[in-house]
């Protein structure tokens, strides 16, 4: 867990309470090392401290509580970092991903206010109502999704967040259209997965773009039709690829957004395009510095997204499915595992910029 912004990842022993109406005990198998995260530790997003990290998990339910129907204790669940009630305004009308229930997720408690990790008597959050670094966590049900036992749990923890976050990003908020020219600022674990969903969603030309060599080789691997190393070389190659029209759609998926990659991102598009915000940074920053004129001379739009703009009950099953079919990479996308004691050298590694995801193997 983390006690504050700034400190490193402390292992610690917690109690945990068990499963109330409509939770379940879970066993984390796996957790994928998203910089959102890392965002608290550096202190870009200031959540309630003491927090219990991990948002991206896969595991097995140990113990079902009252209410919780359609559960059994041996199913396999990849958490949603978001949790999805199936009845609120947003869930009714399709954006589940927007939920009432998210409101909490930096709170870390449960929707009734309450926290099911304590120490010495001490409530202690969980990121995203998860807390997936932690060996053992009780969650909401809104916020488990049943899949496949036949799944590697160690591979199916990335579509809890990153696969489905830059999938979507690509395939439903560009939108990506056949044909289209998509570049994507910043190529980790959420930018590789929007170069796997706009190659897969029938792009034309795939930018990617990122100042590291290992990411644009990766990048390459996963779909890209092109890799550059910076916004000017994105913004002549998107020229020169559409006879002088620019890009269809630019995705800002980088590490932390700044103005001038939004500049940059607005500049690339063609008129009539759109920008995806996806990565985040501090909320008390201005990221979006640019000519209203601009876009309103040329129609352009920016549009910000969680989870790709996706349904977390329908996409995460999906995702695996296709999967399974051999249509989506997971495998390809784990740089390095790391045991729970390795969690800092991991967000160090992510840093140092030399994983596209680290995923953490819990040991029993
Ligand atoms: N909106 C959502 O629902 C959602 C979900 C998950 C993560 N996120 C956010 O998405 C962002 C990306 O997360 P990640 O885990 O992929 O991070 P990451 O650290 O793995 O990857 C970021 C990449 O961006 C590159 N980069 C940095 N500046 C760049 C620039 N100016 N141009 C091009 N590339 C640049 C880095 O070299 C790195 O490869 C984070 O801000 C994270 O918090 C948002
Ligand atoms: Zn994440
Ligand atoms: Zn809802």
């Amino acid at each position: 867990m983390l006690r504050d912004s700034g400190k490193d990842w402390e292992v610690v022993e917690l109690d945990l309470d068990p499963p109330k109406s409509g939770e379940l005990l879970v066993r984390w198998v796996a957790s994928g090392l998203c910089h959102s995260d890392e965002h608290l530790r550096h202190g870009d997003i200031v959540p309630r401290f003491p927090i219990v990290g991990g948002h991206e998990g896969a595991g097995i339910v140990e113990e079902v509580g009252p209410g919780a129907t359609g559960w059994e204790v041996g199913d396999h669940v990849v958490a949603s970092f978001l949790p999805a009630c199936g009845h609120c305004r947003w869930c009714a009308q399709g954006r589940s991903n927007i939920c009432d229930l998210g409101a909490t997720i930096l709170e870390g408690c449960m929707t009734d206010g309450s926290f099911r990790f304590h120490e010495n008597g001490d409530d202690i959050g969980a990121m995203c109502m998860l807390g997936t670094f932690s060996q053992y966590g009780v969650i909401s049900e809104h916020s488990a999704v049943k899949v496949d036992k036949e799944i590697d749990l160690t591979k199916a923890c990335l579509v809890g967040c990153g696969v489905a976050t830059g999938w979507g990003t690509a395939v439903y908020s560009a939108p990506t259209e056949v044909g289209d020219t998509i570049v994507i600022f910043g190529i980790g674990g959420i930018g590789i997965n929007a170069v796997q969903g706009a190659s897969h969603a029938g792009a034309t030309n795939v930018i990617a773009v990122d100042p590291l060599a290992n990411k644009r080789e990766m990048a390459e691997q996963m779909g890209a039709t092109h890799a550059v190393a910076s916004a000017e070389e994105a913004m002549e190659l998107s020229q020169q690829l559409t006879n002088g029209v620019g890009a269809d759609k630019a995705l800002v998926t980088v590490d932390v957004v700044t103005p001038e990659v939004v500049e940059n991102a607005v500049n690339v598009i063609r008129k009539g395009g759109r920008v995806v915000l996806t990565a985040l940074a501090d909320p008390a920053k201005a990221t979006v510095q640019v000519s209203g004129s601009v876009l309103t001379l040329f129609e352009k739009e920016i549009v910000g997204r969680l989870f790709g703009g996706g349904n977390p009950h329908l996409e995460i099953p999906k995702l695996l499915g296709l999967y399974q079919a051999g249509r989506l990479k997971l495998d390809e996308l784990i740089t390095k595992t790391y045991t729970l004691d390795e969690l800092n050298t991991g967000y160090n590694d992510l840093i140092e910029g030399k994983n596209v995801r680290g995923v953490l193997i819990h040991e029993h």
